[in-house]
Protein backbone atom coordinates (compact mmCIF):
# COMPACT_ATOMS: atom_id res chain seq x y z
CA UNK A 1 0.00 0.00 0.00
CA UNK A 2 1.23 3.67 0.50
CA UNK A 3 4.66 4.28 0.94
CA UNK A 4 5.23 7.88 0.83
CA UNK A 5 8.52 9.82 0.32
CA UNK A 6 9.01 11.39 3.78
CA UNK A 7 10.28 14.90 3.65
CA UNK A 8 9.34 16.03 7.31
CA UNK A 9 13.42 16.80 8.41
CA UNK A 10 14.11 17.95 4.65
CA UNK A 11 15.99 21.18 4.20
CA UNK A 12 13.84 23.81 2.45
CA UNK A 13 15.64 25.39 -0.75
CA UNK A 14 15.99 28.66 -0.64
CA UNK A 15 13.63 30.64 -3.53
CA UNK A 16 16.54 31.99 -4.71
CA UNK A 17 17.97 28.58 -6.13
CA UNK A 18 15.06 27.56 -8.54
CA UNK A 19 12.87 29.61 -10.82
CA UNK A 20 9.85 31.47 -8.82
CA UNK A 21 8.25 34.16 -10.38
CA UNK A 22 9.00 37.55 -8.52
CA UNK A 23 5.24 37.94 -7.38
CA UNK A 24 5.61 35.04 -5.31
CA UNK A 25 9.14 35.15 -4.23
CA UNK A 26 9.20 37.40 -1.15
CA UNK A 27 6.22 35.49 0.25
CA UNK A 28 7.97 31.83 0.63
CA UNK A 29 9.73 30.83 2.96
CA UNK A 30 11.01 28.35 0.59
CA UNK A 31 10.70 25.22 -1.61
CA UNK A 32 9.97 22.06 -0.03
CA UNK A 33 9.22 19.84 -3.02
CA UNK A 34 10.97 20.84 -6.53
CA UNK A 35 8.32 20.35 -9.53
CA UNK A 36 10.62 17.70 -10.98
CA UNK A 37 9.76 15.63 -7.90
CA UNK A 38 6.23 15.78 -7.86
CA UNK A 39 5.93 15.03 -11.60
CA UNK A 40 7.92 11.41 -10.81
CA UNK A 41 6.01 10.80 -7.95
CA UNK A 42 2.93 11.41 -9.57
CA UNK A 43 3.90 9.15 -12.68
CA UNK A 44 4.76 6.36 -9.75
CA UNK A 45 1.40 6.57 -8.29
CA UNK A 46 -0.51 6.75 -11.24
CA UNK A 47 1.47 3.28 -12.40
CA UNK A 48 0.56 1.78 -9.04
CA UNK A 49 -3.25 2.73 -8.98
CA UNK A 50 -2.60 1.16 -12.75
CA UNK A 51 -1.33 -2.34 -11.25
CA UNK A 52 -3.87 -2.23 -8.24
CA UNK A 53 -7.22 -1.75 -10.95
CA UNK A 54 -6.48 -2.75 -14.59
CA UNK A 55 -8.41 -3.58 -16.34
CA UNK A 56 -11.15 -2.52 -14.37
CA UNK A 57 -12.81 0.80 -14.76
CA UNK A 58 -12.14 3.29 -12.04
CA UNK A 59 -14.44 6.29 -10.44
CA UNK A 60 -11.90 9.27 -9.83
CA UNK A 61 -13.68 11.82 -7.66
CA UNK A 62 -11.76 14.74 -7.29
CA UNK A 63 -11.91 17.48 -4.07
CA UNK A 64 -12.03 20.56 -5.38
CA UNK A 65 -10.03 23.34 -5.45
CA UNK A 66 -6.94 22.28 -3.93
CA UNK A 67 -6.85 18.92 -6.21
CA UNK A 68 -7.48 20.03 -9.38
CA UNK A 69 -4.00 20.16 -10.85
CA UNK A 70 -2.71 17.04 -9.06
CA UNK A 71 -6.08 14.90 -10.10
CA UNK A 72 -5.19 16.25 -14.05
CA UNK A 73 -1.43 15.11 -14.11
CA UNK A 74 -2.58 12.12 -12.42
CA UNK A 75 -5.39 10.50 -14.55
CA UNK A 76 -4.19 11.98 -17.66
CA UNK A 77 -0.42 11.01 -17.00
CA UNK A 78 0.98 8.53 -19.24
CA UNK A 79 1.46 5.53 -16.92
CA UNK A 80 -2.60 6.07 -15.95
CA UNK A 81 -3.31 2.95 -17.86
CA UNK A 82 -6.67 1.65 -16.36
CA UNK A 83 -9.86 3.26 -17.82
CA UNK A 84 -11.44 6.12 -15.53
CA UNK A 85 -14.43 8.02 -15.57
CA UNK A 86 -14.07 11.85 -13.86
CA UNK A 87 -16.46 13.55 -11.54
CA UNK A 88 -15.48 16.41 -9.13
CA UNK A 89 -17.16 18.45 -6.73
CA UNK A 90 -16.13 21.00 -3.89
CA UNK A 91 -15.31 20.14 -0.70
CA UNK A 92 -13.69 22.66 1.84
CA UNK A 93 -12.49 23.07 5.63
CA UNK A 94 -9.83 25.57 6.24
CA UNK A 95 -9.79 29.23 6.39
CA UNK A 96 -6.54 31.18 5.50
CA UNK A 97 -4.07 28.68 7.43
CA UNK A 98 -7.00 27.19 9.98
CA UNK A 99 -8.70 23.92 9.80
CA UNK A 100 -12.26 25.13 10.83
CA UNK A 101 -13.68 21.70 12.06
CA UNK A 102 -16.31 22.47 10.11
CA UNK A 103 -16.29 20.68 6.56
CA UNK A 104 -18.60 22.26 3.85
CA UNK A 105 -19.61 19.31 0.99
CA UNK A 106 -20.65 21.35 -2.29
CA UNK A 107 -23.88 19.61 -3.10
CA UNK A 108 -23.49 16.62 -4.82
CA UNK A 109 -24.78 13.27 -5.93
CA UNK A 110 -22.86 10.75 -4.27
CA UNK A 111 -25.70 7.77 -5.49
CA UNK A 112 -22.79 7.81 -8.18
CA UNK A 113 -20.76 5.61 -6.13
CA UNK A 114 -23.37 2.66 -5.98
CA UNK A 115 -21.58 -0.50 -7.34
CA UNK A 116 -18.31 1.29 -8.26
CA UNK A 117 -14.47 1.09 -7.26
CA UNK A 118 -13.72 4.89 -6.19
CA UNK A 119 -10.92 6.92 -5.75
CA UNK A 120 -10.57 10.11 -4.24
CA UNK A 121 -7.81 12.22 -5.19
CA UNK A 122 -7.17 14.74 -2.68
CA UNK A 123 -4.16 17.18 -2.53
CA UNK A 124 -3.75 17.16 1.45
CA UNK A 125 -4.90 15.54 4.36
CA UNK A 126 -4.48 17.44 7.38
CA UNK A 127 -6.80 16.99 10.50
CA UNK A 128 -8.63 14.47 8.06
CA UNK A 129 -12.02 15.91 8.67
CA UNK A 130 -12.79 17.03 5.35
CA UNK A 131 -11.78 13.70 3.79
CA UNK A 132 -13.72 11.61 6.74
CA UNK A 133 -17.17 13.45 5.76
CA UNK A 134 -16.55 12.51 2.25
CA UNK A 135 -15.61 9.31 2.79
CA UNK A 136 -18.95 8.44 4.99
CA UNK A 137 -20.74 9.78 2.59
CA UNK A 138 -19.77 7.14 -0.07
CA UNK A 139 -19.76 4.38 2.30
CA UNK A 140 -23.65 5.42 2.41
CA UNK A 141 -23.97 4.73 -0.88
CA UNK A 142 -22.35 1.61 -1.05
CA UNK A 143 -19.76 1.52 -3.34
CA UNK A 144 -17.63 -1.79 -4.67
CA UNK A 145 -14.48 -0.35 -3.38
CA UNK A 146 -13.35 2.96 -2.06
CA UNK A 147 -9.40 4.20 -2.05
CA UNK A 148 -8.04 7.28 -1.20
CA UNK A 149 -4.78 8.91 -2.85
CA UNK A 150 -3.19 12.17 -1.33
CA UNK A 151 -0.21 14.19 -2.96
CA UNK A 152 0.43 15.36 0.58
CA UNK A 153 -0.16 13.87 4.10
CA UNK A 154 1.14 15.88 7.63
CA UNK A 155 0.49 13.17 9.57
CA UNK A 156 1.14 15.39 12.33
CA UNK A 157 -2.05 17.03 12.35
CA UNK A 158 -4.14 14.40 12.19
CA UNK A 159 -7.20 14.69 14.68
CA UNK A 160 -6.49 11.24 16.83
CA UNK A 161 -10.15 10.09 16.55
CA UNK A 162 -9.99 10.26 13.20
CA UNK A 163 -9.03 7.18 11.33
CA UNK A 164 -8.23 7.91 7.86
CA UNK A 165 -5.31 6.49 6.17
CA UNK A 166 -4.95 7.30 2.19
CA UNK A 167 -4.14 3.87 -0.07
CA UNK A 168 -1.93 6.29 -1.67
CA UNK A 169 -0.11 9.14 -0.55
CA UNK A 170 2.82 11.20 -2.79
CA UNK A 171 4.62 12.56 0.27
CA UNK A 172 4.28 12.92 4.56
CA UNK A 173 5.21 16.62 5.15
CA UNK A 174 6.39 18.16 8.18
CA UNK A 175 3.72 20.47 10.29
CA UNK A 176 4.21 23.27 7.93
CA UNK A 177 1.58 25.47 5.77
CA UNK A 178 2.06 24.99 1.54
CA UNK A 179 1.28 26.57 -1.29
CA UNK A 180 1.65 25.57 -5.00
CA UNK A 181 1.07 22.96 -7.23
CA UNK A 182 -2.87 23.95 -6.62
CA UNK A 183 -2.73 24.50 -3.07
CA UNK A 184 -3.50 27.93 -1.86
CA UNK A 185 -3.56 30.16 0.74
CA UNK A 186 -6.90 32.29 0.62
CA UNK A 187 -7.00 31.26 -3.15
CA UNK A 188 -3.70 32.55 -4.15
CA UNK A 189 0.10 31.15 -4.61
CA UNK A 190 -2.01 27.98 -6.50
CA UNK A 191 0.27 28.56 -9.76
CA UNK A 192 3.50 27.61 -8.26
CA UNK A 193 4.84 24.71 -9.99
CA UNK A 194 6.75 24.13 -6.43
CA UNK A 195 5.46 22.92 -2.84
CA UNK A 196 6.39 26.16 -1.24
CA UNK A 197 6.94 27.16 2.38
CA UNK A 198 5.08 29.96 3.00
CA UNK A 199 6.62 33.02 5.24
CA UNK A 200 5.54 32.28 9.12
CA UNK A 201 4.56 36.04 9.33
CA UNK A 202 2.10 35.99 6.18
CA UNK A 203 0.28 32.88 7.91
CA UNK A 204 -0.28 34.13 11.22
CA UNK A 205 -4.35 34.11 12.09
P1 LIG B 1 -8.44 18.60 6.86
O1 LIG B 1 -9.95 18.46 6.82
O2 LIG B 1 -7.97 19.29 8.10
O3 LIG B 1 -7.74 17.28 6.61
O4 LIG B 1 -8.04 19.61 5.71
C1 LIG B 1 -7.96 19.21 4.39
C2 LIG B 1 -8.09 20.39 3.44
O5 LIG B 1 -7.51 21.57 3.99
C3 LIG B 1 -7.31 20.11 2.18
O6 LIG B 1 -8.18 19.60 1.21
C4 LIG B 1 -6.74 21.45 1.79
O7 LIG B 1 -7.62 22.08 0.89
C5 LIG B 1 -6.67 22.23 3.08
N1 LIG B 1 -5.28 22.26 3.61
C6 LIG B 1 -4.78 21.62 4.69
N2 LIG B 1 -3.47 21.90 4.90
C7 LIG B 1 -3.12 22.74 3.91
C8 LIG B 1 -1.88 23.38 3.54
O8 LIG B 1 -0.81 23.24 4.17
N3 LIG B 1 -1.93 24.17 2.45
C9 LIG B 1 -3.05 24.37 1.70
N4 LIG B 1 -4.23 23.78 1.98
C10 LIG B 1 -4.27 22.97 3.08
MG1 LIG C 1 -8.24 19.77 -0.86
Amino acid sequence: MSDPINVINREIISPDKLIIPDPYKSDLEGVLISSGEIKSRVSKLASEISKAHYPEEILALCVLDGAMKFYADLLYNEHMWTPFEIRTFSGKSYKGTTSTGEVNLEIFDFSVVKGRKVLVVEDIIDTGHLLKKITNEIYRHKPFSLEIVCLLDKPERRDPEIDIVPEYCGFTIPNEFVVGYGLDYNNKYRGLRHICVLKKELTKP
